[in-house]
């Protein structure tokens, strides 16, 4: 954009949305036409009356304050001889309820907008029209809109000029980086439900991120007014509670005519909707639809198999992902949350970037997160970070960690270096600031940290697991050093004094945390401090538990001789569980693969086909479409796990899929980019067949394999030029290039 005049509404009634207006002529002689557009707040653009693009909740969420994006679109053919240029423009994150306290106009108190339309005309002249104070400002039909609180169209109200533009603060621009933002599906209602309470409630059979489109004609004035659920309670009566300060409507007011209703600045979560208000007698469904928003990502994982609720559960890992993946990785989309976590995100990203094509997706948030990185090199908990205001000095292992994990998992996934290049500086920040945190040069021994999130081990009411919160800090320490070592030396760089770094903090995570091969199970209290609702006490937290081992072994913290005896530990605490995990955020994450990478496929299996809770298919039998944030979200008597933390649409338990494309079919990288693989799937009778297919930058692999009484049929496909090492059950072993491969075992 060539000029940035940054432009305002002479008056703003709060949450209201309003519109920007422009009439132009043009003669007619146009080669290219090219508008460019942003605000502060989200923006709706139309010419001549036709939606400019095909994006929505434009420009999407940055850290404001560092950059904003603005998108840039073809309009050559919309242009007539006389034009009306509409850029309307709700509050959304920027200016509305947004943020882990709730705060309101995090980034200015009214909404904004910037535009430049670049006309290229027949006699090579170029024509620019700006926003400027020429623009008029009318009111709009959306008279409130929230990210957390709905939005109200009323299609009654009246159109107002208020006036001509003022100049408004400027906020730097950058072209969009990010994945358009789009809607992607639409569901129709299954089913009208009426409730033992009476209320009459939608059920879209699937929980999803988007709005409610509805086609009504009514009488003018009439309102309807839709509340957004996930679940139904235990006696089948709508249930929102869990939505904390996002349990509001939408309300839709009738023109008398015809109207097509859906919000334009706002979006919900939800399966159910109840019908709070609405005018006419007869209900017809079609009249509704759920219509999907998330990014624009290339799906390019596939799995499936021939157990029914494995199939849900994976399905459900999807839904997660689209649910959670609207322009930044939001941890839920429902709740007076919706932010930007750095813990979930990185425990998710290795299966989210199998799943999906999420390049153009992490490359923006990534961009934010070096931003906002702190001086002293810290990352927060919440990226972009101004709405974790007041929680600044949460900056804890494990979620910081997304600094490295993320950039080296993309690199590993894609090949491509500039994920590292770019992010080199921020990850090196952020090992240094592990390192110069307490006394401890090679430890982390001091600050707060989420530990092992919602992991039951410390009690069913505990938000915080049993684990030793040092130990995790350490663990994450180490992982992010080696991540680093291994990116620079991807980059060509002497990582010499990092290796050596990474080598004292092993040394010293091995003194000060083992004893004899095995963690220790009292650690020395030290000055970490956890999440308040937690019942064990900072010093109460242990060594040997689940997550400690699992973590020990999938990161390599012990001698090969040790492992042995770790893993029967580990498999001794989970029969003494019940064959169940006890595992939270960050040891339910690798538990399954530290199984597998020690061999014991058979306790894997056990934990992956696990009912009772804690277990992936305990949401999956009580009804889940999407991936539960807490393990008894919904309790074997029906009651709810919390009203303040219990998410129906948390995509982080989800990463279980690495561990389903890993192991069930198999498909390992041995190198970047699926430039070398290794297939080794671990078939299991009750799955009966599993197939997996992915679209890699070096090509499609395909790994599948199908029970025949009492052999086992495999079939490979490897994309040319793609050399794997074939390991079948049994000690087969092949190495093949390209191709496509059977073996029956
Ligand atoms: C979020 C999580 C997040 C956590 C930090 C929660 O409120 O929903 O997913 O990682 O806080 O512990």
């Amino acid at each position: 954009m060539r000029v940035q005049n940054w432009i305002k509404s002479p008056e703003y009634a709060e949450g209201a949305a309003v519109a920007f207006t422009k009439n132009f002529t043009s003669d007619g002689s146009i080669v290219r036409a090219t508008l460019h557009v942003s605000c502060l707040g989200i923006y709706k653009a139309s010419l001549n009356g036709k939606k400019v693009g095909r994006q929505v909740l434009t420009p999407g969420i940055t850290s404001y304050d560092h950059r904003i994006q603005y998108q840039s679109y073809d309009v050559t053919d919309m242009i007539k001889r006389e034009n009306l240029l509409i850029i309307s423009v709700g509050p959304g994150w920027a200016i509305g309820h947004y943020g882990l306290i709730r705060s309101y106009n995090m980034w200015g108190k009214d909404v904004s907008a910037v535009a430049e339309l670049e006309i290229i005309t027949a006699d090579g002249n170029t024509h620019y029209i700006n926003t400027d104070q020429s623009w008029q400002v009318y009111t709009t039909e959306v008279t409130y809109s929230d990210i957390y609180r709905g939005e109200k169209v009323d299609k009654t109200a009246e159109i107002r000029l208020i006036g001509n533009a003022l100049e408004a603060k400027s906020f730097p621009l950058v072209p969009q980086i990010g994945a358009d933002i789009i809607e992607n599906e639409i569901l129709p209602p299954l089913e009208l439900i009426i409730t033992p309470k009476g209320e009459r409630v939608l059920d879209f059979g699937q929980n999803i991120t988007g709005y409610v489109a509805l086609n009504i004609k009514g009488r003018r004035g009439d309102r309807v007014a839709l509340s957004f659920g996930e679940v139904l309670d235990k006696d089948g009566n709508f249930y929102n509670e869990n939505y904390r300060n996002a349990a509001y409507p939408v309300i839709y007011i009738l023109s008398g005519e015809p109207d097509c209703f859906k919000p334009t600045y706002s979006f919900q979560g939800f399966r159910y909707v109840r019908l709070d208000e609405y005018p006419l007698d007869c209900i017809d469904l079609s009249s509704f639809k759920a219509i999907v928003v998330h990014s624009d990502m290339e799906r390019t994982g596939y799995f499936e198999c021939g157990c029914a609720p494995i199939n849900q559960l994976y399905h459900n890992v999807i839904w997660g992902q689209k649910g959670n993946f609207l322009d930044i990785p939001t941890d839920c989309p429902q709740r007076d949350e919706r932010l930007g976590w750095t813990g979930d995100a990185q425990v998710f990203c290795k299966t989210a970037a199998i799943n999906f094509d999420v390049r153009k997706f992490f490359k923006k948030w990534l961009g934010d997160l070096r931003a906002e990185q702190g001086a002293d090199g810290s990352i927060t908990g919440v990226c972009p970070e101004k709405c974790a205001y007041g929680f600044k000095t949460r900056i804890s292992a494990g979620w910081g960690d997304a600094a490295t994990i993320i950039p080296y998992t993309l690199y590993e996934v894609y090949n491509d270096k500039s994920f590292l290049s770019e992010n080199f500086d921020m990850m090196c920040k952020w090992v240094e600031y592990m390192r110069s945190t307490g006394p401890e040069e090679f430890l982390w021994l001091t600050g707060f940290h989420y530990g092992d999130w919602l992991a039951i081990d410390a009690g069913e009411d505990s938000y915080v697991g049993a684990t030793s919160a040092d130990l995790i800090a350490t663990v994450f320490y180490a992982h992010s050093t080696r991540l680093l070592v291994k990116s620079g030396e991807a980059l060509g760089k002497d990582m010499s004094e990092y290796r050596r770094l990474y080598e004292n903090i092993v040394k010293r995570f091995r003194e000060y945390f083992m004893e004899n091969g095995m963690p220790r199970e009292r650690l020395p209290y030290t000055e970490i401090k956890t999440y308040p609702k937690s019942t064990a006490g900072d010093n109460e937290r242990r060594g040997v538990t689940q997550t400690a081992i699992a973590l020990i072994l999938h990161f390599d913290l012990c001698l090969p001789e040790e492992r042995d005896a770790l893993i029967d530990k580990l498999a001794s605490l989970i029969h003494e569980f019940g064959d169940r995990m006890s595992t939270g955020f960050l040891g339910t994450a690798y538990i399954l693969l530290a199984l597998s990478e020690c061999g014991r496929h058979d306790l894997a299996y056990t934990l992956f086909f696990q009912r009772q809770s804690p277990s992936w298919l305990y949401s999956v039998e009580h009804g889940a479409t999407t991936i539960w944030e807490h393990w008894n979200g919904v309790k074997e008597d029906g009651s709810f796990w919390s009203v303040d933390m219990n998410s129906f649409n948390h995509y982080a338990y989800g990463s279980v899929a690495e561990w389903m494309y890993g192991v069930i079919c198999g498909i390992q990288q041995t190198d970047v980019g699926y430039k070398q693989i290794r297939l080794a799937p671990i078939p299991h009778r009750d799955l009966g067949y599993a197939k997996c297919k992915l679209k890699t930058v070096s090509g499609e692999i395909e790994s599948s394999w199908k029970y025949n009484n009492d052999s086992i049929d495999f079939e490979f496909t490897i994309p040319d030029g793609v050399n794997a090492e074939i390991a079948l059950p049994g000690g087969y072993t092949e190495r093949v290039c390209g191709g496509k491969h059977y073996y029956t075992v």
